[in-house]
């Protein structure tokens, strides 16, 4: 057994004898010394041999990268010059008596002893290599950090954890289900959780009282940098707390989470409507890193003879707006015409803008595609009412509130980063008062959060106006991104159904995905409510990782395959005889 990690050692070390086993990061021969760089999961170390020791020299000769080798030898202080202050193990060295090599391995293709961009695919064919590096190793271990301090702040808050299954029943939460077939079952399958959703509530039902769990969940959907299909979330519900009593707990816990692992002391976070965030930064996670606002300026483009601007500011479903982009003035042509082109992707027909080169000189000192369709007056009134200085750029967006909330909303993350306009350090809140429910573009209805949601209103006023009813849900949003949402959830049937019903879930479809829990709220279930996080996203943002990938020790690629393992992958035709399943033929692409 190891005496110590590689990386753990220290001038408190000198003189100690020390038993290493590790991986060789890097050798360098210095003309009569051999020095070799150990790499274990902490850290690495170097360790001199010298000619003296004529067996383990001639064995550190032999050694290349990626052996493995067990290590005996004498901690000593580096001699002067030679401190390597870049490294936590810079000031020592292991004077090496001895060197065995456990195993040998091939020139692996993956550079480990040196940071170079490798290919995300690469990396993830090679994952145990990549996870060799010590930056992968690091993330791994705070999450394992992370995850023990959750665990312990809800144990000692009184949670139960408690599992609940993978093979299970459709939960919907907004994706496509992974499904499993039964074979005990034929033509029957089983869903793989959305998320533990129903039954936590359903041990709220059987008195649980507080439940969590750090639970896999499984989405099939269209993968992001903070998305996958297969990711882990901390699962939280509660019985007799409202909705501000659960936000005082789990706010109490990110902070906790900040303080013992990133020294953050946040103060309490501030709580903004859905409606407010959306009005103000076309977002339902706003960055608050980031001042820029969306402004409405439909009042001042109603009668205005540009139709782009003058039909949206009409029609009460869209939205005409601006913003105002300090430094902005300075944006050449072509990076305009790449931020239309930005916009596009979210259905944006178009980018006005306009340039203030100089406030002082009025008309003469903005430059712009617009002005002369939408005139001096109008102009001058808007330039007022945003309070535009001289090197702001003002862009404009005109369209359905969706299509401008989604393109301008994103335009102020991408500007505020080109410009570096966003501001270092940590942005929580609350966004709060959600709506609800959505309308898709064929008339019908979906939740915002999910159908076991509360409403804000009583089950009539649900009924006689879907679209206007509010829910009792939070989200907490870090940064721009949703770290995690939750609600007070229905704990009684009727209003269980008036939900299926706003929702065009008739009676016999809601009885057969969802009896079970009709029933379980119908012999006294509660009231209750809770939250979920995603904790591969809490860890992309504690380790300022570029993507959730990073944070996983075996993710999935953007099209949801695991390249190491070659997952998913074919089932021989017994396999499926005994499932009773046949395969279709797949087309190829045309
Ligand atoms: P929701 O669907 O908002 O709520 O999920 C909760 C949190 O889980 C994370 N998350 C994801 N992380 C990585 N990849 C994904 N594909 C992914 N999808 C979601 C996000 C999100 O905020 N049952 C409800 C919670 C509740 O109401 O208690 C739920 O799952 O950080
Ligand atoms: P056009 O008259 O279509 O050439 O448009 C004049 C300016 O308005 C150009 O800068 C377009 O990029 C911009 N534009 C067009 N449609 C929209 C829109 N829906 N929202 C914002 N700007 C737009």
């Amino acid at each position: 057994m190891r005496s110590h990690y590689c990386g753990e050692l220290n001038e408190s070390h000198v003189d100690q004898d020390v038993l290493l086993y590790g991986w060789v990061h890097r050798r360098r021969d210095h003309g009569g010394v051999i020095f070799l760089d150990v790499r274990d999961r902490e850290g690495i170390a170097q360790v001199v041999y010298d000619p003296d020791t004529v067996e383990s020299f001639a064995i550190a000769e032999g050694v290349r990268n990626e052996f493995v080798i067990k290590v005996q030898g004498r901690v000593r202080l580096r001699p002067e010059g030679t401190i390597n202050s870049e490294m936590p193990t810079g000031k020592i060295e292991v004077l090496g008596k001895q060197l065995e090599v456990l195993n040998a391995a091939d020139t692996p293709p993956i550079q480990l002893d040196e940071h170079v961009e490798v290919n995300e695919d690469l990396r993830l064919t090679y994952r145990y290599l990549d996870l060799r590096r010590p930056e992968m190793a690091e993330r791994l271990r705070f999450r394992s950090k992370v995850a023990n301090t959750v665990r312990n702040f809800m144990d000692s808050n009184g949670f139960l954890d408690i599992e609940t299954p993978l093979l299970t029943k459709a939960t919907p939460e907004g994706a496509r289900d992974y499904l499993v077939p039964s074979r005990t079952h034929p033509n029957r399958f089983f869903a793989l959780p959305q998320s533990p959703q129903l039954f936590k509530q359903i041990l709220m039902a059987s008195g649980m009282d507080r439940y969590y769990q750090i639970a896999k969940c499984f989405r099939d959907e269209d993968l992001r940098a903070d998305r996958q299909p297969e990711f882990t979330q901390i699962d939280v519900e509660t019985s007799f707390m409202d909705e501000h009593e659960i936000m005082v707990i789990m706010e109490e816990m990110v902070r906790h989470l900040f303080k013992t692992h990133m020294d953050v002391e946040f103060d309490s976070f501030p709580q903004m409507s859905h409606a407010e965030a959306m009005r103000r930064y076309g977002s339902d996670k706003p960055d608050l890193r980031i001042d820029l606002e969306l402004v409405d300026i439909a009042d001042l483009m109603a009668a205005v003879d540009f139709k782009v601007f003058a039909g949206p500011a009409k029609d009460p479903e869209s939205r005409v707006v601006a913003l105002r982009v300090p430094g902005g003035a300075s944006l050449s042509r072509k990076i305009i015409d790449d931020y239309t082109k930005f916009v596009g992707i979210y259905g944006a027909k178009g980018l006005a803008w306009i340039k203030v080169n100089d406030i002082a000189a009025g008309m003469d000192g903005l430059q712009s595609p617009i002005i002369k369709f939408i005139g001096a007056e109008v102009t001058a009134e808007l330039i007022q009412k945003l309070q535009a200085q001289t090197g702001d750029i003002i862009f404009f967006g005109a369209d359905k509130a969706k299509v401008v909330n989604e393109a301008i909303g994103a335009l102020r993350i991408k500007v505020a980063e080109d410009l570096e306009l966003v501001r270092d350090g940590w942005a929580p809140l609350w966004v709060v008062d959600f709506p609800m429910f959505e309308e898709n573009s064929d008339g019908s209805i979906t939740s915002l959060h999910h159908p076991f949601t509360a409403p804000a209103c009583d089950a009539q006023e649900l009924i006689d106006n879907p679209l206007g009813a509010l829910s009792r849900a939070y989200d907490m949003v870090l940064n721009g991104t949703e770290l995690g949402g939750g609600s007070v959830r229905i704990n009684k049937p009727q209003m269980q159904q008036a939900v299926f019903q706003a929702l065009g879930i008739g009676e016999a479809e809601a009885e057969e995905k969802f009896g079970f829990l009709l029933k379980a709220l119908s012999f006294g279930c509660p009231p209750h409510g809770g939250i979920a996080f995603g904790l591969d996203r809490l860890i992309m943002l504690m380790t300022d990782s570029s993507s959730i990938r990073e944070v996983i020790a075996f993710p999935k690629t953007q099209s949801a395959a695991c390249p190491l393992t070659d997952a998913p992958g074919q089932v021989s035709s017994q396999q499926l005889a005994e499932l009773n399943i046949r395969l279709r033929e797949v087309k190829p692409p045309s």
